[in-house]
C-alpha cells in the first residue's frame, strides 16, 4: 500500500490479526519501548516510497509534537483542517521510525508485533516487507511477522501519518498530537498458544453461586485455586459462595488458564448487570455513579501515559470517593482496566470514535451515517470490546462520544453485543436513545435532571443540552438515566455539585454522572525559566479553542484543584450529621457497612485549643443510618467529627478521611486588641505602621471560565454574567461624596445605576469600627447580577510571603455554590498560598463565613472581625488578574496586596459547558451591610 492510499483509505487497518483479550501468560514478550530512528516530513506524501532509516532519535511511546517536530494544536468541536471526507490537507505530516529488533531463537514460535496506540495511521515493515496498517489511534493491533522474522538483528520501520480519513473519527475534544504514543512489543507465542480468552464469570445475586465459562482458542484447563475450580475450557461451572466483585470490595480470583504451551494468569471478578424497572442493577443492587471522565494525560508526554502515571490518577480518584470512570473518548491503556478491577471503579469503557465537527455543518456527510465508514467503525468497536470484555470492572460498553446519530451505530452495537451481551451499550447522541441501554444526557440542568427522576417528559431546549435539537424526550420510560457528563470543572468552580448529588440520591432512576473532567490538558512549556503549562493558540495555532482544553478537577502536574476536595466531599460514603448531643450517620455506601470505618471527634475550644478523641459509632449496614451521643463540652466551639479508614486498604493509609460533619456551637471571640490609635484620613485608615488604603466598592471579579461562559454563549447566543457586568462596567466604579451628609454615591463609568453607601469608621475601645451599608440605586436591568458586593483595600508593603489566619472555611476556597470540602476553623497560609493558579487567571482563592481574619503587617498582627464575610488577598488587582493570560505574567509581589471584603459573593456555576449559577446562588443587586472591627493584636 503507498502512503496515500493510507491516508486516504475509509477502512480499518489491514493486516492485523483478529482482535482478542489482553492477558499475561508465560509466552515471552520484548518491550520495544526506548530510542528509536526518526525521520520527520511536513508532508506525507514526501516521504520517500521505503520508510527511512532516519537521522533523528524519538522516544518511543511518545508524541513527535512534544519531542521538537511540529507542534500540539488544541481544537475542541471544530475539525483544523477543511471538513472534506475522506481528505486531509497535502500539509500532513509523517514520521518514519525505526527499530533494530534482537530475536533469540525462535525454536518455532511464532513472532507477533503488537502495538496498542498508534495516532493516526500506520504503516509497518519486517525487514523490508509491509505487514500491514494501523488506523484506530486508541486501537491495539497485533501483526504476525513469523515468515519475516530471523534470530538476531531485525528492522523494524513504521510510517506514521498524522491525518488519514479517519481523523474525521477522532475529533475528540484534546490535543492532535501524532506518533507512536502507547507501547510496541514483540510477543513470541508458541504454535499453538492460547489465541483468544473470553471469561464470564456471573453471579446469581440470590444464591451467591458463580457461573464460570472461560473460552480459549486453544485447548485448555481452567484453574481458580481460592476457589477449588479444576476444568477445562468451553465448560460451564457452577461454584457455590463466590464473593461477588464491585468497587466497594473489588474481590478478585486469580484464574489460571493453562494450554499444552503457554499458560495465562488472569484476575477475574463475578458479577452480574441487568436492567430493571429503569435501574442498573449490579448484583442486584442499584449502582450509583460517582463518576469522573478521564483522558489520558501528561504535561510532558501528552497522551503517552505510563501505568504509573495511570496508578496515581486512580489512587486520588479513590481517596477522593470517586467509584467510576468514563475512559472518555476512547479505550485506555489495557492497564486502566486491570487497575480498576484492583482499586474498585465502575468503567464504561468507550470507543475511539467522535465525529463531532459535523454537528458545526448541520452533521452534513457526517461518517455516522454513511455506509462507507461502517466496517472501520464496527473495527473499533470490537477491538475494544475484544480486548477489554474480561475485566470486571467495565460496567458497559459506549459506542463513542459526539458523533451524532445514524445506520452504522446499529452495526456497532451489534458487533459489540455479538461479542459480549452481558454489558448494557452506552450512547449520548442520538437522542432516540435507540441504540442504548441507558438514557444518558449531558450537562442538563438540575431541573432536567429531576423531571427524567420523575419519569416526567422533558424537552431539551438548546439551554438545558448543549448541542442538543429542541424536542421533546419521551418513550424512555424502561431507561435508567445517568449523566456521562456533567459538572464542567473548567478554572473556579463547578458550582452546583452537592444540588446535583441530591438529585441523584433522590431519584432512584437517576443512577449518577461522570464530572467533566479528570484533567487540565495543559503541555508544559518554558517561559524564560517558568514552567507554564500552555492551552490552546500557545503553539502558533491559526485555529484553536483556547484554554476549553484545560477543564479539570486535577492541574496538569495532577494536583488536585478546590474542585476535587469539593468532589470528595459530596461523593462522601457516610453523611455525618452532627447534633447537639448526638451523632447521625448515614451510610451510602451501596453494599458495604461501615465495619472498616473509625470516626474522632475534634472539639475546638473557645481558649484556641483542640481536643481529638475517638468515638464508637455503632456499625451501620449499607443504606442505614445510625446514631450515638455525643457529649459536647461547655467550652466547645466547633466540633467537627471525621470518619477515617480504620486499616489500610489498597489505596490508603489507615486514617486517610472518608468523610466529616460539623456543627458551629458559637463563635471564636477574636484576639484581644492592643492600645493601638487608629487614624482615619480620606486615603484610608492607618494604626501605626499598618496602613490599609481605601475602602472602594467592590462589585467586579476577572471572570471565571464559568461567568465567561464563552462555549454557552457561542451556542446559546445571550449574555455570560462577565459579559453583563462588562456592559455596566461594574469593573469602573468611581465615587461622588456629599460634601454634606458624607454619604458616597457609587456609580459605574456611563451608567446610571450604583450603590449609595453610609460608611461610618469610628474609634472604639483600642480599634476601629466600621460600618458599611450598601443600598442599591438606579433601574438595574431586570434579572442583572453582580459578582460580588464589598470593600476593597490595597495595602502597601506587604506581598506574597505576607501571613494571614483566619478562622472560617478553609483552607481552600469556597463561593456560594461550591467549598464543599471547605470547613469551617482556624487556617493559616502565606498570602501566596492562598492563591489558586488556574492555566488562565481568573477569580480565585475566595474564603467565606470568615468571622476573624488576621494579617502579619511589619511586625504586627491586624485583626479584622466582626459578622461573617467572605475575602479574598492577593497581589493584583481584578484588572490585573483579568488582563493575565498565564500566571507567570503576574508578578509575584507587586509591593502590595488587594484585600477585598465582601458582604456578598456571586456563585459560579459551570456556565463554561452547562447550566449557569442557581437562582439560589446568584447575587442580584440588594442591601448590604459590613460590620467589622479593626484592631491590633498583642
Ligand atoms: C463535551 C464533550 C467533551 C468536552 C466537553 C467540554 O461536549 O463530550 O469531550 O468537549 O464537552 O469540555
Amino acid at each position: 500500500m503507498d502512503t496515500r492510499a493510507l491516508i486516504d483509505g475509509l477502512g480499518p487497518g489491514e493486516g492485523a490479526l483478529q482482535p482478542r483479550a489482553r492477558y499475561r501468560s508465560d509466552a515471552a514478550e520484548i518491550d520495544l519501548g526506548g530510542r528509536w530512528r526518526f525521520a520527520p516530513y511536513e508532508r506525507a506524501l514526501d516521504a520517500p516510497e521505503e520508510p527511512a532509516r532516519g537521522d533523528a532519535e524519538i522516544q518511543v511511546p511518545g508524541h513527535w509534537q512534544l519531542q521538537g517536530h511540529g507542534a500540539p494544536a488544541y481544537t475542541n468541536v471544530v475539525f483544523p483542517f477543511p471538513v472534506d471526507p475522506p481528505h486531509v490537507p497535502d500539509a500532513n505530516p509523517a514520521g518514519d521510525y525505526q527499530r533494530d529488533v534482537e530475536l533469540p531463537d525462535l525454536d518455532g514460535r511464532r513472532v507477533i508485533l503488537r502495538f496498542d496506540g498508534v495516532d493516526n495511521a500506520a504503516q509497518i515493515w519486517f525487514n523490508g516487507r509491509e505487514v500491514g496498517t494501523t488506523k484506530g489511534s486508541r486501537n491495539t493491533h497485533e501483526f504476525d511477522v513469523t515468515q519475516h522474522a530471523r534470530p538476531g538483528v531485525n528492522d523494524l520501520r513504521v510510517r506514521v501519518v498524522q491525518f488519514s480519513a479517519t481523523s474525521y473519527l477522532e475529533d475528540q475534544d484534546m490535543w492532535w498530537m501524532s506518533g507512536i504514543f502507547r507501547p510496541v512489543t514483540v510477543l513470541l507465542l508458541p504454535e499453538e498458544s492460547l489465541g483468544d480468552l473470553r471469561v464470564r464469570a456471573d453471579v446469581d445475586p440470590a444464591t451467591g453461586e458463580g457461573i464460570l465459562r472461560v473460552d480459549a482458542d486453544a485447548d485448555a484447563s481452567v484453574r481458580i485455586a481460592a476457589l477449588g475450580v479444576d476444568a477445562r475450557a468451553g465448560e460451564e461451572i457452577r461454584i457455590p459462595g463466590v464473593r461477588a466483585w464491585s468497587p466497594e470490595d473489588p474481590a478478585l480470583y486469580e484464574l489460571v488458564v493453562a494450554g499444552a504451551h503457554e499458560s495465562a494468569r488472569l484476575r477475574i471478578g463475578f458479577r452480574r448487570i441487568e436492567i430493571r424497572d429503569a435501574q442498573i442493577l449490579v448484583n442486584g443492587i442499584p449502582v450509583l455513579f460517582r463518576g469522573v471522565n478521564r483522558h489520558d494525560h501528561h504535561p510532558d508526554r501528552g497522551r503517552a501515559v505510563t501505568v504509573d502515571d495511570i496508578r496515581e490518577d486512580l489512587l486520588l480518584m479513590k481517596r477522593s470517593n470517586v467509584n467510576a470512570i468514563r475512559t472518555s473518548h476512547y479505550p485506555p491503556r489495557p492497564e486502566l482496566l486491570e487497575l480498576a478491577d484492583e482499586l474498585g471503579f465502575w468503567v464504561i469503557d468507550e470507543a475511539d470514535f467522535e465525529s463531532h465537527g459535523f454537528s458545526e455543518l448541520g452533521e452534513r456527510r457526517n461518517p455516522v451515517d454513511d455506509p462507507a465508514w461502517r466496517d472501520a467503525l464496527v473495527d473499533r468497536m470490537r477491538r475494544m470490546v475484544a480486548r477489554d470484555r474480561n475485566h470486571p470492572s467495565v460496567i458497559m460498553w459506549s459506542l463513542g462520544n459526539e458523533s451524532g446519530a445514524g445506520r452504522n451505530l446499529a452495526d456497532m452495537r451489534a458487533a459489540a453485543l455479538e461479542l459480549d451481551d452481558s454489558r448494557p451499550i452506552h450512547y449520548e447522541r442520538d437522542y432516540s436513545f435507540r441504540y442504548s441501554d441507558v438514557f444518558s444526557l449531558m450537562y442538563p440542568t438540575h431541573e432536567a435532571v429531576e423531571k427524567i427522576g420523575r419519569f416526567e417528559t422533558v424537552t431539551l431546549p438548546r439551554h438545558a443540552v448543549i448541542l442538543a435539537d429542541e424536542g421533546e424526550l419521551s418513550g424512555l420510560d424502561a431507561k435508567p438515566f445517568i449523566l456521562c457528563e456533567y459538572a464542567h470543572a473548567m478554572g473556579t468552580g463547578p458550582g452546583g455539585l452537592e444540588e446535583y448529588q441530591e438529585l441523584f440520591r433522590h431519584y432512584p432512576r437517576v443512577q449518577g454522572g461522570f464530572v467533566w473532567e479528570w484533567f487540565e490538558h495543559g503541555i508544559a512549556y518554558d517561559a524564560g525559566g517558568a514552567r507554564v503549562h500552555g492551552y490552546g493558540g500557545d503553539f502558533g495555532e491559526t485555529v484553536h479553542d483556547g484554554n476549553f482544553v484545560a477543564d479539570g478537577l486535577v492541574s496538569p502536574e495532577r494536583v488536585g484543584r478546590p474542585a476535587l476536595t469539593d468532589l470528595a466531599q459530596v461523593f462522601r460514603p457516610v453523611d455525618i450529621r452532627v447534633g447537639e448531643n448526638r451523632i447521625e450517620v448515614e451510610n451510602r455506601f451501596e453494599r458495604s457497612s461501615t465495619e472498616g470505618i473509625a470516626y474522632t471527634v475534634t472539639t475546638l475550644l473557645a481558649d484556641g485549643g483542640e481536643v481529638d478523641e475517638p468515638i464508637e459509632i455503632p456499625v451501620a449496614r449499607a443504606r442505614e443510618t445510625v446514631t450515638a451521643p455525643l457529649l459536647t463540652r461547655p467550652d466547645a466551639l466547633l466540633v467537627t467529627v471525621s470518619a477515617r479508614l480504620a486499616a489500610a486498604s489498597a489505596w490508603a493509609p489507615a486514617g486517610h478521611e472518608l468523610a466529616w460533619g460539623q456543627r458551629l456551637v458559637r463563635l471564636p471571640d477574636p484576639p484581644a486588641g492592643a492600645d493601638a490609635v487608629w487614624a482615619v484620613d480620606p486615603r484610608g485608615i492607618s494604626a501605626g505602621v499598618v496602613r490599609l488604603e481605601g475602602p472602594t466598592l467592590g462589585a467586579w471579579r476577572a471572570p471565571t471560565d464559568n461567568d465567561r461562559a464563552t462555549r454557552m454563549v457561542e451556542l446559546r447566543g445571550g449574555v455570560s454574567d462577565a459579559g453583563s457586568w462588562k456592559k455596566l462596567n461594574l469593573h469602573a466604579p468611581a465615587v461622588w461624596t456629599d460634601p454634606d451628609t458624607g454619604e458616597r454615591r457609587w456609580g459605574f463609568a456611563g451608567r446610571d445605576v450604583g450603590f449609595d453607601e453610609r460608611l461610618a469608621l469610628e474609634p472604639v475601645d483600642g480599634g476601629l469600627a466600621l460600618d458599611a451599608r450598601l443600598t442599591p440605586r438606579g433601574p438595574w436591568p431586570e434579572g442583572q447580577t453582580l459578582a460580588r458586593i464589598g470593600h476593597d483595600w490595597v495595602i502597601p508593603g506587604a506581598g506574597p510571603r505576607t501571613r494571614v489566619r483566619w478562622f472560617g472555611r478553609g483552607f481552600r476556597q469556597s463561593y456560594p455554590d461550591t467549598g464543599a470540602g471547605a470547613r469551617l476553623g482556624w487556617f493559616e497560609g502565606s498570602v501566596a498560598e492562598l492563591q489558586e493558579h488556574y492555566l488562565r487567571p481568573q477569580d480565585n482563592g475566595v474564603r467565606a463565613e470568615v468571622s476573624v481574619l488576621e494579617i502579619e503587617l511589619g511586625g504586627r498582627r491586624l485583626v479584622i472581625s466582626g459578622e461573617p464575610f467572605s475575602f479574598s488577598l492577593r497581589p493584583w488587582t481584578d484588572a490585573e488578574l483579568d488582563a493575565a493570560n498565564h500566571p507567570h505574567e503576574l508578578a509575584a509581589d507587586t509591593g502590595r496586596l488587594i484585600l477585598s471584603i465582601n458582604a456578598h459573593v456571586h456563585g459560579v456555576g459551570t456556565a463554561a459547558c452547562g447550566p449557569g449559577v442557581l437562582e439560589q446562588h446568584r447575587l442580584h443587586p440588594r442591601e448590604a451591610h459590613l460590620a467589622l472591627r479593626f484592631a491590633i493584636s498583642r
